[in-house]
């Protein structure tokens, strides 16, 4: 018999969801602030989505580009990860998110740190990892702002969005700004195509972004770090 059927028969609170990674975090956020539950049906003036999909803080920890991979809490959720999976393979993503938590992006040399881990061939972590543009191969600002150029946004004017913040930045795409608070990069569809134009910054989306809205969400985005 499974733990949770146990605990059901017993009167507690069954544990219906000991996959979910994010009360393992150092956010200590409640799983309805993770899933943005509190904003169903309102759209939040400060971004996130209206729906109850996710709506994460903007994952504001500072990054150690030189952070050793895994320690302390860190490592407590590395083993967590990697318990939940039968393979390596099928604990890479996880723990390569993890790895770009700690160190900002994914680096060759990180790439080959989380194959030693895992006990996988460099190659098969370099081929995972090249695969998904979310992980970052080189060092980003604090707020990695990405704008969909994708043809629903695109129609809407994503190119003049994404125009406004490299102007308002004075940098060009993927460079970042002196300061190391920002990097502009240029996405496909960020699966937000009802509200053209997406920007997905960090871990929360803004949409209906226009031009004009650019100089007030970089100030927000300044106040955010103080
Ligand atoms: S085209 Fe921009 S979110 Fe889909």
């Amino acid at each position: 018999m499974s733990d949770s059927k146990k605990m059901s028969g017993s009167g507690e609170i069954p544990f219906r969801n000991p996959g979910w990674a994010g009360n393992t975090g150092e956010f200590d956020l409640t799983e309805e602030q993770v899933r943005g539950l509190e904003y169903v049906s309102t759209r939040p003036t400060d971004g996130g989505h209206p729906a109850a999909s996710a709506t994460y803080p903007y994952m504001l920890t500072e990054r150690t580009p030189d952070a050793s991979l895994f320690q302390g809490p860190y490592l407590e959720r590395y083993e967590k990860i990697r318990s939940r999976f039968p393979t390596a393979q099928g604990a890479l993503l996880p723990t390569l998110n993890l790895a770009q938590e700690v160190r900002g992006h994914v680096s060759s040399d990180t790439m080959r740190e989380v194959a030693a881990l895992l006990g996988l061939s460099d190659a098969y972590v370099r081929g995972v990892a090249s695969f998904y543009t979310m992980y970052n191969k080189r060092e980003v600002g604090r707020f990695l702002i990405q704008v969909c150029t994708n043809i629903s946004c695109n129609l809407c004017g994503g190119d003049e969005v994404l125009a406004a913040f490299l102007k308002h930045l004075g940098t060009e795409m993927g460079e970042t700004t002196p300061d190391g608070l920002f990097t502009v990069t240029e996405v496909e569809c960020l699966a937000a195509c009802g509200t053209p134009t997406a920007v997905q910054i960090n871990s929360r989306y803004f949409e209906n972004v226009t031009p004009d809205d650019v100089p007030a969400l970089l100030e927000r985005l300044r106040s955010e770090v103080g």
